[in-house]
């Protein structure tokens, strides 16, 4: 038989292989929606696991007052969260915002251990301002990251590793704004003696991360805080950073004339009692 008579089955066999080619990409295509559909509906099924683990924090969510729309704090929040100057979220932001509008009378300072780049300061400074309570604000850090952890509890916190890519000198530029703000460039087991005559702090914002360093500042700040002041430490509730409520606690417990509140944003309050 010559080729020329077999040439119509070769045609036909040619024309069901490339139908045969396209189906099985068809397939595959199909095979991998399904997959992709199927790792959607897995991601899915994780964030309802989720939120209904977290059921306690999110129920009736949508009835609260959406704290970005109370003027002026939204829009001073915004700022600082839009110049990527801090870590807080609103939510933090708000509970400072609260401790200055109630600061005692008799509070004459105000300080803050653990600055970074400074956007905790400035919305603290911004809102003692839009207060009318100017007064002596430290604004404390190495600028140069840790310089003692405790391994057990800090977590992954390490002198050299976290936090070391800032200025001081550009924190300083960014705050030039507020006149009654120092800025105290240092490890603060050695700058805190330098304003140790300072004895009536009225809030006090502790954002260090770590054991060793909290435990001392609440040492330090803890006598010299007015009655009806505050010290918020940040990650209180964090868990990464067992160290701050390990000392927090500690605090409380060797100190009854302070009591401390755990806030669902992860801030612990750590107020004076005696305030009239
Ligand atoms: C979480 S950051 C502060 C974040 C900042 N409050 C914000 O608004 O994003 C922690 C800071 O604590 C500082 N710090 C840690 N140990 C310190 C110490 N012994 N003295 C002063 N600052 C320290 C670090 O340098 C770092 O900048």
């Amino acid at each position: 038989m010559s080729v020329l008579s077999k040439l119509p089955w070769i045609r036909r066999y040619a024309i069901e292989n490339e139908r045969l080619r396209t189906k099985l990409t068809e397939s595959r295509q199909q095979v991998r929606e399904l997959r992709e559909r199927e790792e959607r509906m897995a991601q899915d099924a994780e964030l309802l696991r989720q939120a209904r683990e977290y059921d306690y924090y999110w129920r009736e969510a949508f009835k609260r007052i959406d704290i970005r729309q109370l003027m002026p704090f939204g829009e001073v929040a915004d700022r600082v969260i839009r110049d990527r100057r801090t870590y807080l979220n609103v939510d933090r932001l708000y509970t400072l915002w609260q401790a200055v509008e109630s600061l005692p009378p008799e509070a004459h300072a105000v300080a803050e251990v653990g600055v970074y780049r400074g956007g905790s300061a400035w919305f603290v400074a911004d809102a003692l301002r839009r207060r009318g309570r100017e007064m002596p604000f430290y604004v404390c850090d190495t600028f140069q990251g840790h310089v003692e952890v405790d391994e057990e509890l800090d977590g992954l916190h390490r002198p050299g590793v976290q936090f070391t890519r800032v200025k001081a000198e550009k924190v300083a530029k960014y705050l030039r704004g507020f006149p009654f703000v120092r800025v105290e460039v240092g490890d603060i087991r050695e700058t805190a003696p330098t304003f140790a005559a300072e004895n009536a702090f009225g809030l006090v914002h502790l954002d260090v991360d770590v054991y060793p360093i909290t435990r001392f500042c609440l040492e330090f700040f803890g006598p010299r805080i007015v009655p009806g002041g505050v010290i918020v430490a940040d990650d209180y509730g964090t868990t990464t950073c067992e160290g701050v409520k390990k000392a927090v606690d500690e605090f409380v417990a060797a100190n009854p004339g302070f009591r401390v509140f755990h806030l669902l944003t992860g801030q612990a309050v750590v107020t004076r009692l005696g305030g009239s």
